[in-house]
Formats: C-alpha cells, structure tokens, sequence
C-alpha cells in the first residue's frame, strides 16, 4: 500500500483540549476511505491536521515525502482540497464566485483567469446540480443547495486527493446517494478520497477502506465487510445492534437493536 497522506505519532488538541495523542494515520492511495465514529471522537480535527489547517503539537503529517507544513498553502491546495463541516461563505457572495475560488490556488499573479478555470467551474457545478443557482447568493440558499455549492468548489480546486467532512449532511436522500456515486466516480479515476460520513450503512457500501475511530484512537481499519460487526458498532457506539447483509450490495447493513431489546445509552 502507497501513501501519499500520512500522520505519524500525531497528538492534536486545541488550547487545554487533547483531542488525539500519538496517533498514526496511512491515508491509502486511490482509496475511498471512509472514516466512522461518534460526535466529537476527533474525526474533523483528524481532518483538519491532514489538509494542514491544525498544526499538531506532536508528531507529522506527511504529504508526498515532506511535512505538510513545509509547504506553501497554494502548493497544499494544489494537492488535496478540503471540504470543511462547517464553513462560512462571505457574506453575499454568489455560487459562481464561491465555485470559482476553488480556481485560486491555480492562479498565479499575471496569469489570470483562463479558459481552463471557466471550464472546470462550469464541470464541478454541473456534477453537483448547482447551475441554475449560479447566480443565487449563498447565503440565501437552503442548507442543502449550500452544502452541494461546497462541494462544487473543493471539485473545482481539482485535487488530487480529496478531503470531505460530512459531506452529506444537509442532503435529502437521493442527493446524498447523488453525491456519494458523484464520489465513486472520482474514486474510479483513480483520485483519493477521504470522506467523513455518519451513515455506517452507506459507508459500507461505498468505502472501500473504512477507519473507525473512538475517542482520538483509530480502533478499527480494513475493508467494511470484514471489520464492521455488531461488537464494534456496541464498542465504538454504545448502542446494540445487529449486522446483516445489505439486500442490495452485501455490504454490512447496520440495524440497531430495538428500544424495547437494550438498555438507555449512558449519559454522554
Ligand atoms: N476550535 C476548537 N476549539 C476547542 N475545542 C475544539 C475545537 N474544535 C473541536 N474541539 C473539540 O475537540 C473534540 C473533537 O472535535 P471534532 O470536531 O474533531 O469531533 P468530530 O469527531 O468531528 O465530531 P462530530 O461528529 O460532532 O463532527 C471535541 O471535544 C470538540 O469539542
Ligand atoms: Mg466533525
């Protein structure tokens, strides 16, 4: 397994917060890895030390054979885009202008805007269904046209390693299934991708390397098929289900137990 995104021995924290100590992280390349775990398990913050935003106060993140943080951050956003869990947009920004800053980091100071910018614009807002809002300002939109005009321009940066943080969150269904194939595709041209998802059942189908993380520790890595039991939902979750085969894909389908079958989740 080639890794081009790696975190070796990484303690990460905010202020007088640990979040992970002496973590190690392979991101494998051309895999859609999808990472799993409870609210406030350290899954953004993981993220966002592996794009370069959260300098660890231990150990490294390495991209491509040097530490991210040797980088310039136009030459990081060359490499690996970031689609952040929540991110504000300027206030009264349009779609178009939002899409199009995901163009920045391939601009250089006297060559401007070109037609390979336009057109990569117009492909990542036609894959996201966000064209007819082109012109819409962000802030007025629902949280799911927002979310989808995200994605557009982490699409437009035109990475080749892709960082989602929730990147369904906000969607309806069929848009949640929209963006995720919308993922698969980028996954079979051969692009890295990274996603954090809370749907264990659709991160079954569609990660084909899955890290479950609990409290600041990865406790689990593979293949879904073979890691996700109805033991590690109850060790990672605290919540006691069953695991059967997904009646479309096979892929492990997460049901949980019953009200009346298991007890009240603990506080917390
Ligand atoms: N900017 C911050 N300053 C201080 N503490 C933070 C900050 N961001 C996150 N934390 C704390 O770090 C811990 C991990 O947060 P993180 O956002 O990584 O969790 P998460 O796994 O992404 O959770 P969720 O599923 O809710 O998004 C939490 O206890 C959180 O309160
Ligand atoms: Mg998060």
């Amino acid at each position: 397994m080639t890794s081009r995104l790696s975190g070796s021995e990484l303690t990460l924290g905010y202020e007088n917060r640990v979040v992970a100590e002496r973590l190690n992280v392979q991101i494998p390349d051309g895999a859609f890895t999808v990472i799993v775990g409870p609210n406030a398990c350290g899954k953004s913050t993981l993220l966002r030390a592996l794009s370069g935003l959260l300098s660890p106060r231990h150990g490294t993140v390495v991209l491509d054979g040097a530490a991210i943080s040797s980088y310039r951050a136009k030459e990081v956003a060359r490499r690996l885009g970031l689609l952040a869990q929540s991110a504000t947009a300027p206030e009264g920004i349009s779609v178009a202008d939002l899409v199009a800053r995901g163009r920045y980091p391939h601009q250089r100071l006297l060559r401007q805007w070109t037609p390979e910018d336009e057109y990569q614009v117009a492909e990542a807002m036609v894959a996201t269904g966000v064209t007819d809002l082109a012109d819409r300002a962000v802030d007025e939109l629902s949280g799911g046209q927002r979310q989808r005009v995200w994605m557009a321009m982490a699409l437009a940066q035109q990475t080749n390693i892709l960082l989602l943080d929730e990147p369904t969150t906000y969607l309806d269904i069929a848009y949640q299934i929209d963006l995720l194939d919308l993922c698969a595709d980028l996954h079979e041209q051969g692009r890295t991708l990274v996603a954090v998802l809370h749907d264990l059942n659709q991160a079954c189908r569609y990660a084909t390397h899955l890290i479950a993380m609990k409290a600041g520790t990865i406790v689990a890595e593979g293949d879904p098929r073979e890691i996700i039991t109805a033991e590690l939902v109850e060790h990672v979750y605290g919540l006691a289900c069953q695991v059967i085969p997904d009646p479309q894909t096979h892929t492990p389908l997460v049901v949980p137990a019953a009200r009346a079958a298991r007890g009240a989740r603990p506080p917390g």
